[in-house]
């Protein structure tokens, strides 16, 4: 709530979108001012829903209007790539969903881009902004859980087949991945600080993308990580880290605004945190981007552009031994 109100302009008012201005007008003072659609109705519902004052049939029209600050991209993963460079070649600073983009290349395109013009990208990973991950983060700083040797992350959801379709079509770059396994992926690549080795095996989906994976990863220090992901089944979806001293335990939807245990080696519970509330995640994210912007910062501490790449490689690495591929893909 107290971080600088800006104007946001959505681009592509599908299911998340909702959520995510639903968040930030819940718990910020940002507001959604605009909205653009392939279709000017669905542009005019979504407006009509969240009191923007001006809604566009088209994204180009969104991304050139004065009186946005930035662009939230919520498009399919597929879209990701035009819909950044899209807004930065408008000059509009850009928060864009995860997946960042279908690939680790087109990821460094839209970077080189905004660094370039010097604007502010974040990639939209919500789960790091919040208040229970900065506990963890400061666990790891204080070094309270000594050498850190293991990471374990799940997220199953029950999408497919009946699920949305977008998930189900590689055209839209859909799949377990890019849409479940990259929070898993993320969270062992901030709580690792990089891997040195990704060993991945898993399914495919009738429709050619990945259905499950589980992804074996080494860490610099010697540490390993066990990570897994299915849009088969609802799964525990928890989180830990393990080290010499201690352990952190998210439990159940470790992305969401949740608790953190904090366990000895004898399993006793040292400590425990509880977030302030469990509703209005996604406005976490938004909070950090207007933070960035009154600050006149183009990136993110909390996730630096250079580790989206980096995960971007590693979601790639995944593919390759999957042998899942993308139509459109270079
Ligand atoms: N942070 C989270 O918790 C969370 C949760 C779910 C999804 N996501 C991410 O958010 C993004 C969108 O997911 P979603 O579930 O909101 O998708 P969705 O409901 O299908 O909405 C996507 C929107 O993109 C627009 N669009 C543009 N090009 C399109 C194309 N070629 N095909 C289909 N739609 C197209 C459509 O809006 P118009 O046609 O009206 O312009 C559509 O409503 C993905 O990157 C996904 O990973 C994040």
């Amino acid at each position: 709530m107290n971080a600088p109100a800006i104007r946001w302009g959505v681009l592509a008012p599908g299911g998340i979108a909702h959520d995510w201005a639903a968040a930030l007008h819940a718990a910020t003072t940002s507001r959604v001012v605009a909205v653009g659609s392939r279709a000017l109705e669905r542009a005019q519902a979504f407006a009509a829903d969240f009191g923007a004052e001006r809604a566009h049939g088209s994204y180009e029209s969104l991304v050139d209007d004065p009186g946005v600050d930035a662009i939230y991209v919520a498009s399919p993963h597929s879209e990701h790539h035009a819909h950044a460079l899209l807004a930065l070649g408008a000059d509009k600073p850009v928060l864009v969903e995860k997946a960042f983009t279908r690939n680790a290349i087109e990821a460094a395109t839209v970077v080189d881009v905004a660094r370039t013009r010097g604007l502010p990208v974040v990639e939209a990973m919500w789960t790091r902004f919040l208040p229970h991950i900065d506990v963890v983060r400061r666990c790891l700083e204080d070094r309270l859980l000594g050498e850190v040797r293991a990471v374990e992350a799940d997220h199953g959801q029950l999408l497919y087949p009946d699920g949305p379709q977008r998930l189900a079509d590689p055209a839209l770059a859909g799949g377990a991945l890019l849409d479940l396994a990259i929070y898993p992926v993320s969270f062992a690549h901030f709580a690792l600080g990089g891997f040195t080795a990704v060993q991945a095996t898993g399914t495919r989906a009738e429709t050619g993308v990945d259905a499950s994976e589980t992804i074996a990863v080494a860490g610099p220090q010697g540490a390993i990580g066990t990570l897994s992901s299915t849009m088969l089944a609802k799964t525990p979806c928890s989180a830990s880290i393990s080290g010499t001293a201690a352990r952190v335990e998210i439990p159940g939807w470790f992305y969401q605004p949740n608790t953190v245990r904090l366990l000895g080696p004898d399993d006793r519970e040292l400590d425990r945190f509880e977030p302030p509330s469990r509703e209005h995640g996604l406005a976490y994210e938004a909070a950090e981007f207007a933070r960035l912007l009154a600050a006149g910062k183009t990136e993110s501490d909390l996730l630096p552009l250079d580790e989206t790449l980096r995960i971007m490689q590693v979601l790639d690495e995944v593919r390759r031994q999957l042998d899942v591929t993308f139509p459109g893909e270079d």
